[in-house]
């Protein structure tokens, strides 16, 4: 057989390349271009080489069968996260920065599933056993009936978990794993594709479920998580900062439930432990009322979260003024200033911003701009927000104000929360419970009216 000519991926993004070049044109990363292994022939072969393939079975798509039984580990926060419990045979991968809790979180749920009495298998490639037996007494899961391996060859792995057959098996992580049919070094992108592909197979032929842990990796030969996304169902995502104790897991896909859904925990001695009100711990910090400082009303998922938006804006010394933005996106950010310089007539020129979301949360919903806008103009002018007002709303380039989904269920959260007041655009459908005070505006130009008396 003709050797195929060699091809490049990108180790960030996973584009393929038929040449080597020192940037990916797909993502923009520099070196990041690895050549790919070639795969050896056999039942990985790219080539179909004129054999003739066998006609597949084809079906319609009425169907009597009931949804998948799921399976609950217990643990309240990552149940809901996948969508309400473990789906039989799914292949779920789990990402986050090196040293954030991904293995911690794994042993943690590994060990409540085993305690429901579902097989359960912990396969580490970067811990020995007497390393995370360590672990597991000092997190209370001595008792649970999980069992350990560790082990980087795929094929060993592969047949420990043909011949166990268990419910759930966890890998950590995919980096480390070694499959001897692809020549490459451990950790490369065809080393990580081919692992993981293999252990997906398995998970749906045989009806094991199996969580893979993958670093997220800022550049060079390691492959990310991102080169293998598109085969699993699920992508899970662990964030947080790490001078924080809060965690957020985060679904960003997810065939078996909906995406954007959080679990939130908390780093402690003795391992994750869920918060199951995770406004009450975002605003905990809140002191008294400060400028700068604003409480936004958002969803997460199917939750209500409130969390604190902090601005600080000073006279800066810089050709180009900082905008250094934590927890929220960045070019919404430099649209709400420019809403604000051209529909308000307040400029942000020769003056430093710096913006953070309190608690180490992340913000991604546009029903934030209202709450951003509201947090840079309390800094700019000095003013401090009236402690008991949450703030949602979405702004549009021409300064109005759009009305965001779950008005009712963001206000009830704010109002069990204790918040007395709120500020919403204009044509919000919901009314507020009894207590509450709503304030609807139509445009940015009201608002900064009626909040910092100048228009
Ligand atoms: P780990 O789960 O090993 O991270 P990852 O697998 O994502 O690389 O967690 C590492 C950090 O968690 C480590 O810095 C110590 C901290 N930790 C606690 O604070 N409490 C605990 O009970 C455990 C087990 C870890
Ligand atoms: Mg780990």
């Amino acid at each position: 057989m003709a050797k195929s000519p060699a091809s490049f991926s990108c180790s960030q993004c996973g584009a393929v390349h038929p040449k080597w070049a020192g940037r990916c044109d797909a993502c923009g990363g520099w070196n990041t271009l690895v050549e790919d292994a070639p795969l050896a022939s056999g039942p990985g072969s790219r080539t179909l080489g004129g054999a003739r393939g066998r006609r597949i079975a084809l079906s319609s798509l009425a169907t009597e069968e009931a949804p998948p039984p799921r399976a609950g580990s217990g643990m309240e926060e990552f149940d809901r996260v996948l969508g309400g419990g473990l789906v039989p045979a799914s292949a779920i991968l789990l990402a986050g920065d090196p040293g954030i809790g991904k293995s911690t979180l794994l042993l943690q749920v590994a060990a409540s599933f085993a305690r429901r009495g579902l097989g359960c298998l912990y396969i580490s490639g970067e811990e020995a056993p007497a390393q995370v037996r360590m672990r597991a007494s000092r997190l209370g899961l001595s008792d649970a009936p999980l069992r350990l391996g560790a082990e980087t060859s795929l094929r060993d792995i592969l047949t420990t978990l043909d011949a166990e057959r268990p419910d759930l098996a966890v890998i950590d992580s995919i980096q480390t794993l070694w499959a001897d049919m692809v020549d490459a070094a451990p950790g490369s992108v065809s080393q990580v594709r081919s692992a993981c592909h293999e252990l997906v197979s398995f998970a749906k032929k045989r009806g094991t479920s199996v969580i893979l842990v993958g670093h997220v990796t800022k550049e060079g030969q390691i492959a990310g998580p991102r080169v293998v996304e598109h085969m699993v169902d699920t992508v899970l995502y662990f964030e947080g900062e790490r001078g924080h104790q809060f965690r957020i897991l985060r679904a960003v896909k997810n065939r078996f439930g909906p995406a954007d859904e959080i679990g939130v925990f908390e780093m402690t001695g003795a391992g994750l432990a869920e918060v199951p009100n995770p406004s009450a711990l975002f605003l905990s910090e809140r002191g008294q009322s400060a400028p700068g400082s604003a409480v936004f009303a958002g969803i997460e998922g199917s939750r209500p979260v409130l969390t604190e938006i902090q601005a600080l804006v000073a006279p800066s010394t810089l050709a180009t003024p900082r905008r250094t933005v934590v927890g929220l996106d960045p070019g919404r950010v430099s649209t709400i200033l420019a809403v604000l310089e051209s529909r308000c007539a307040i400029p942000f020129t020769g003056l430093d911003v710096f913006l953070n979301v309190a608690g180490g949360m992340r913000v991604i919903e546009p029903a934030a701009d209202l709450a951003l806008a509201a947090a840079l103009l309390s800094a700019r002018e000095d003013v401090a927000l009236p402690a008991d007002m949450v703030i949602f709303g979405e702004i549009s380039l021409s300064g109005a104000l759009r009305p965001v989904g779950q008005a009712e269920n963001r206000l009830k959260e704010a109002q069990k929360l204790g918040f007395s007041q709120a500020v919403a655009p204009e044509r919000t459908k919901a009314e507020p419970g009894e207590g509450m005070r709503l304030r609807k505006l139509p445009d940015l130009v009201t608002f900064v009216g009626e909040m910092f008396g100048a228009g």
